[in-house]
C-alpha cells in the first residue's frame, strides 16, 4: 500500500472500499468482534455504549436503519429493545457475518447490500437513521449521503453517527506518544488514499472538519442536538488502530453527532 492524501471521487471510493471491506471483513470480525459483542451497541473504540450514551433514546416500536452496519451488532441490540431495525452495508462479506451472528444468537436483523449514497428505501420510511463508524467517513459525496438520510427519515426523525474526530486527521494514525504530533493541516480536506503497486486505489477515507459536519447537517435540514467527544475511560487499555489510552487521555479520537430532521431535504 502507498498511503497519500489526494482528492478522490465517489465511484472510485466505493469500488475500492467495497473490495477492501470484503477482503478485510473476516479479519475485522475476528479482531474486533468480541469487543463489539454480538448483540451490543458500541459507538467507538473508546467503548462508549448506547446504553450509557442514550443518543437514540427509546427505540421501542421505532423503524431504525443502521447505515454501514458491518455485522449489524448495534442494530441487533436495538431489535432486542423492540425496534424494527434493518442494516445496510457496502460489503457482502460483512453482511454474511451478520447472518452468521443472527444464526448464533437467534436475534435476526434484516440486512441489505447497498451504499449510503443511494439508499434503497422509500421516502420517510424510518424514525431513526444511525451509523457507528459506518459509511460517513468512507464516502466521497457525503452531501449526497446526508441528503439520502434526510429523504428516508420522517420529519422529526433522528440522525446520529460516529466518526473519527476531525482533529485526529492532522496527526499520524499512531496510538503512542509518536502519534502526538501535528503532521498535516487540519483544513486539508483531501482523502486518505491507499494504492497498490500498479497505482490502483485500494482504500479511501474522507476528512471533514468539525465546521464541515455542522454545516452539512444544517444545510440538509437537520438541527444538531448533541455532539459527544468521549473521554478515554479509566482502565480501558484496548488499542484499536490509532485509538489507545496514551493519546486518548489527552485528545478525543471520536466525535458522535446527533441531530433531528426539522424540515425536508433542502436540495
Ligand atoms: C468500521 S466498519 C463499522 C461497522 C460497524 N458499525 C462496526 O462497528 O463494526 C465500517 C463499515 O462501513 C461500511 N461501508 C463503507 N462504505 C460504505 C458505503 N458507501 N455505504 C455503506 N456502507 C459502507 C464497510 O463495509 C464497513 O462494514
Amino acid at each position: 500500500m502507498h498511503p497519500a492524501r489526494r482528492t478522490l471521487g465517489e465511484a472510485e471510493t466505493r469500488r475500492a472500499n467495497r473490495t477492501d471491506w470484503d477482503a478485510y471483513a473476516d479479519e475485522y470480525q475476528a479482531e474486533h468482534g468480541q469487543f463489539l459483542g454480538d448483540v451490543a451497541f458500541v459507538w467507538c473504540p473508546e467503548g462508549v455504549t448506547e446504553a450509557e450514551a442514550k443518543v437514540l433514546g427509546d427505540v421501542r416500536g421505532r423503524r431504525v436503519l443502521e447505515v454501514g452496519c458491518g455485522a449489524a451488532q448495534c442494530a441487533r441490540w436495538l431489535v432486542e429493545r423492540g425496534a424494527g431495525a434493518v442494516g445496510l452495508d457496502l460489503s457482502v462479506r460483512q453482511l454474511q457475518h451478520s447472518r452468521r451472528i443472527d444464526d448464533g444468537t437467534g436475534v435476526s436483523v434484516p440486512v441489505v447490500a447497498g451504499t449510503a449514497t443511494a439508499l434503497p428505501f422509500a421516502d420517510a420510511s424510518f424514525d431513526v437513521v444511525f451509523s457507528a463508524f459506518g459509511a460517513l467517513q468512507f464516502v466521497s459525496d457525503v452531501a449526497l449521503a446526508v441528503r439520502e438520510t434526510a429523504r428516508v427519515l420522517r420529519p422529526g426523525g433522528t440522525f446520529a453517527f460516529s466518526v473519527t474526530h476531525p482533529v485526529r486527521w492532522s496527526m499520524p494514525d499512531d496510538p503512542t506518544a509518536e502519534g502526538l504530533r501535528v503532521t498535516s493541516s487540519y483544513w486539508d480536506r483531501r482523502a486518505y488514499v491507499e494504492t497498490d503497486d500498479a497505482g490502483r486505489v485500494t482504500y479511501a477515507e474522507h476528512h471533514r472538519t468539525m465546521g464541515d459536519w455542522v454545516a452539512l447537517l444544517a444545510d440538509t435540514g437537520f438541527r444538531l442536538t448533541r455532539l459527544l467527544e468521549p473521554e478515554w475511560p479509566a482502565g480501558h487499555d484496548r488499542v484499536w488502530a490509532g485509538w489507545g489510552p496514551e493519546r486518548g487521555r489527552l485528545l478525543p479520537g471520536t466525535a458522535i453527532f446527533s441531530s433531528t430532521l426539522d424540515s425536508g431535504p433542502t436540495a
